[in-house]
């Protein structure tokens, strides 16, 4: 299996483009389902968990194309042939289970493995199912699957309990062929759901306030198949903003939303760094002096729990003391004890963790054990003294496009190698 070998204390230069949002793109495609013939998707990134989800709907009958070079994803749907997807495909990733909203539009009826917890949380899907049965559906567990079966999905008015990203999208797809209006209250405000809502009203659905917490749906008969260009990554977008941060060098992104990085520009800037930004690029530069900060990752607009262990990294070469409260997930610090391994001062209680700055990190062989904490180690091996070894990266290759040729071309050195002992 591949590994990175990292020479720290460079400092990064230059310009990088932002590919599209593997979390945007994941449900996107899946929403394709909800349609017979051919859907165009460009700014699809070429990703692990990418064509995971192309495996999960070619399962259910989709041909699919995928150019990897353009970034163009071409989905044909005659019809849907499963309405069963097993925990081989679930296991693989969660967000298997975004088919089971377009299954019980299209089909009245889904068979879906129960994802087991994973290496951030527990991550119950709980309130997808009160959500698809408050619409009408049914919902059993039989064998750890879920069976959900449904006459006519209808409209309804559906508060959720907490704020879920993956729950807002999958009820939302479920419920736009839904009979009547759909009220969802408490939904996820994050640019994911946008993306996907201004896919699926392209389509022609009938979709008001995604972006908001009150999203209201009249459902119509049938969509149509579009072309659609996916919205660039925002966690992509913010991790080289921190390699920026932590190399103390100068990074200019493009091709992203700056609105987007409200939380972590934000963030930058009350640590010291310069930040200059237009509607689709951001500039970080050095500052004169930094400061350790304090971060609770909340629900966007908040700061996103996704960027909470890159930003780690960088607080463990902060002056002073940081503070991290994570209050998204219950098991998002795997990336601590590694950190560690690298001279980092990190304590940690229940989920607050307390960073001393120190000088210098310090190169160490140490491995990834998930996509967000492998960022932080990447972060982390950039800043620091010697030469870091970083095993299992197949986690980053889920989420990050091109990570190690991105970050050379911004004159990191950053070496992909073959093989070696796990
Ligand atoms: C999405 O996960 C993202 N994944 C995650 O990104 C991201 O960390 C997360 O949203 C938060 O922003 C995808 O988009 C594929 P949630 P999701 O439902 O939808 C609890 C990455 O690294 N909850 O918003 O699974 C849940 O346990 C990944 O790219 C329930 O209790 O997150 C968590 O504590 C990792 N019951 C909280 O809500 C439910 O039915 C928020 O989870 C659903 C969620």
């Amino acid at each position: 299996m591949d590994y990175y070998i990292i020479k720290g204390g460079k400092k990064l230069k230059g310009e990088v483009k932002i590919s599209g949002a593997k979390n945007a793109a994941l449900p996107i495609i899946v929403a394709s389902l909800l349609t017979d013939g051919e859907t165009e998707l460009h700014n699809v990134p070429n990703l692990k968990d990418i064509l995971t989800i192309i495996k999960v709907i070619e399962y259910l009958g989709a041909e699919t194309e995928f150019n990897t070079e353009k970034n163009i994803l071409k989905i044909k749907i005659n019809k849907i042939k499963k309405s069963e997807i097993p925990y081989d495909l679930v296991k693989t990733m969660r967000a298997s289970v975004y088919v089971m909203g377009p299954m019980l539009a299209r089909l009245g009826f889904a068979d879906v493995s129960l994802p087991g917890g994973c290496a951030i949380g527990e991550r119950p899907i709980d309130i997808h199912l009160a959500g698809f049965e408050s619409l009408g559906a049914e919902i059993g567990i039989e064998r750890g699957y879920v069976i959900a079966k449904a006459k006519k999905l209808k409209g309804t008015h559906f508060i959720m309990r907490n704020v879920s990203v993956g729950a807002t999208i999958n009820i939302m797809m479920a419920a736009v062929m839904a009979e009547g209006e759909t009220i969802l209250e408490n939904c996820a405000m994050e640019p994911d759901v946008v993306d996907l809502a201004n896919f699926l009203i392209k389509m022609g659905a009938h979709i008001e306030g995604a972006g908001s917490e009150r999203i209201v749906i009249h459902g119509v008969k049938k969509l149509n198949p579009v072309s659609y260009a996916i919205m660039p990554d925002r966690i992509e977008a913010g991790t080289y903003l921190l390699a920026g941060a932590i190399s103390r060098g100068e990074i200019k992104i493009f091709n992203c939303v700056s609105e987007h990085l409200a939380a972590v520009c934000s963030a930058l800037e009350e640590i010291g760094f310069r930040i200059e930004q237009g509607k689709d690029w951001v500039h970080i530069l050095p500052g004169k002096i930094y400061r350790g900060i304090y971060i609770k990752t909340l629900p966007y607009p908040g700061f996103p729990t996704d960027l909470q262990a890159p930003m780690m990294a960088l607080m463990a070469t902060l002056p002073g003391i940081s503070v991290v409260n994570e209050t998204i997930f219950e098991n998002r610090f795997t990336h601590v004890g590694e950190l560690r391994r690298m001279g980092a001062l990190i304590e940690t209680e229940g989920n607050m963790a307390i960073i001393h700055g120190v000088k210098r990190l310090l190169a160490a062989p140490v491995m990834m054990s998930d996509l967000r904490a492998g960022a932080s180690l990447v972060l982390a091996a950039l800043a620091a003294k010697g030469i870091t070894e970083i095993r299992r990266i197949y986690h980053a290759d889920r989420g990050y496009e091109k990570l190690s040729e991105k970050l050379s071309s911004l004159g990191a050195d950053i070496k992909r190698e073959k093989g070696g002992v796990y």
